[in-house]
């Protein structure tokens, strides 16, 4: 059984932050089900895959939200800050050698859930102004601005 699925009501409407949401309860599923086999190195693997991913996706989400002129950036940023502190503390832990999987996906689970029900839902009004009738120079940047963060 999957720990997490994903389930309409986390749902924004933006595609491409709806797919990249997705993909982030993906590696929580993958890290749990590492967790289980209780294999270290692919517990350790899959854990800085979902860390790298979710820090480029918050790093996506604050341009998109600075393209679109969202008014609350800088308080956006500051709450993927502070989420991001505690799980470089967690890094700290686990490259001492401690198993901070469990931990970390009871964070994740937690906090990813009321996120993106709660504070990425402010952004999504500026967001959608900016996609849904997206000109050429906006299509252009979206373009762009996915390759840079994810290849
Ligand atoms: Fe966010």
């Amino acid at each position: 059984m999957a720990l997490m699925s994903w389930t309409q009501d986390l749902e924004s409407g933006i595609k491409v932050i709806d797919d990249q949401h997705q993909r982030i309860i993906q590696f929580i599923n993958e890290l749990d089900d590492a967790c289980r086999t209780g294999n270290t190195d692919e517990t350790g693997h899959v854990m800085e895959g979902l860390l790298n991913y979710t820090i480029t996706h918050f790093e996506f989400e604050e341009s998109l939200q600075e393209k679109a002129a969202y008014p609350y950036l800088k308080a956006h940023q500051r709450i993927h800050e502070l989420f991001m502190k505690k799980v470089a503390a967690l890094r700290e832990r686990a490259g001492k050698g401690e198993d901070v999987a469990p931990e970390l996906l009871n964070l994740l689970k937690g906090w990813l859930v009321s996120h993106i029900k709660g504070e990425d839902r402010d952004y999504v009004e500026s967001v959608r102004a900016l996609l849904d009738n997206a000109d050429q120079e906006t299509s252009g940047w979206l373009n762009t601005t996915m390759k840079r963060f994810f290849g």
